[in-house]
């Protein structure tokens, strides 16, 4: 059993994840960083300690990992819609929940979309429900109010107040209050809508360089296989195969057996591109037009 620890950027491999669902369509832009910015400020203020900001950064950029089909994605930005959303919310737990290292980001994920409903949305079928979910919630329909085609700081009054109306319902009025002393901030609207996004991101998260052994990195990375290959039923096991198969190759070139861990590793994410492709191009029966090609 190889031993070795690697040192990983959880900050980086969750950004590029999140950076291939949202490239799935422009329309989405970089939706899940920008919900994680703003969830983050919200935190801040409403005096979260920092692990707790930690696991709500990490829960939010891959909060939507879950939506499978490009309606699915673009439904989600339709902030009225919002109580509907459990489908996605679900699959995202699902993905994550037998990875010990983030399962609570994983829970997190899993009520992200659940109503504060007076304080019913406390719990959920018997389980109580993270405060975490309940502020990624607020950033999340916060920054689907955004429209991002034009000026941000003249639609911060109407945003302000939409959100107000919907304290108590939908969301928790402590993280209300928290979101509306940060509204009249103007660093916060003009970073969620920068092309330097990535920078901010990476200036707050302090995110620790994680240590992980080889074994920790291939379940990590056999669940993202998961989510690769879910995206059609064509391929449900392709990843894993392909893992499987490219590593009885490399014993047999002779291979060490580090090689060999990093070479199944590889199979596990040789097709991550494929998140950026909606289930509607991936599982098209026909022809492709060219437009769907492109
Ligand atoms: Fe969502
Ligand atoms: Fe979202």
């Amino acid at each position: 059993m190889l031993k070795e620890d690697f040192r990983f950027s959880l900050f980086d491999f969750a950004l590029s994840l999140s950076e291939a669902v949202d490239a799935i369509s422009p329309a989405l832009g970089n939706h899940q960083k920008r919900a994680t910015y703003i969830a983050w400020d919200i935190g801040k203020e409403i005096g979260l300690s920092i692990e707790q900001r930690r696991k709500l950064f990490f829960a939010g950029l891959l909060h939507d990992i879950g939506g499978l089909s490009l309606k699915e994605m673009l439904d989600l930005l339709n902030f009225d819609e919002d109580s509907s959303y459990n489908k996605h919310a679900e699959l995202g737990y699902l993905l994550f929940k037998d990875f010990k290292a983030i399962s609570e980001e994983a829970n997190i994920i899993r009520y992200h979309h659940v109503p504060w409903d007076y304080g019913a949305g406390r719990e959920k079928n018997g389980e109580s429900i993270p405060i975490e979910s309940h502020i990624l919630h607020l950033a999340d329909r916060i920054s689907v109010l955004i429209d991002y085609k034009i000026e941000v700081l003249g639609q911060v009054g109407g945003i302000v107040e939409k959100i107000k109306g919907l304290s108590g319902k939908v969301f928790v009025p402590e993280f209300v209050d928290g979101f509306v002393k940060l509204s009249s901030r103007e660093y916060l609207w003009l970073d969620v809508v920068s092309s330097n996004l990535d920078d901010e991101l990476n200036k707050i998260h302090n995110l620790p360089l994680a240590f992980f052994d080889i074994e920790s990195i291939r379940s990590l990375t056999k669940i993202f296989s998961r989510i690769v290959d879910f995206r059609s039923s064509f391929t449900a096991t392709h990843s894993s195969g392909v893992s499987t198969c490219a590593v009885e190759l490399a014993k047999l070139a002779g291979f060490s057996e580090k090689e060999c861990a990093t070479m199944k590793i590889a199979g596990y994410l040789h097709d991550l591109g494929k998140l950026a492709v909606p289930k509607e191009i991936l599982e098209k029966p026909a022809k492709l037009s060219m437009e769907e090609f492109n």
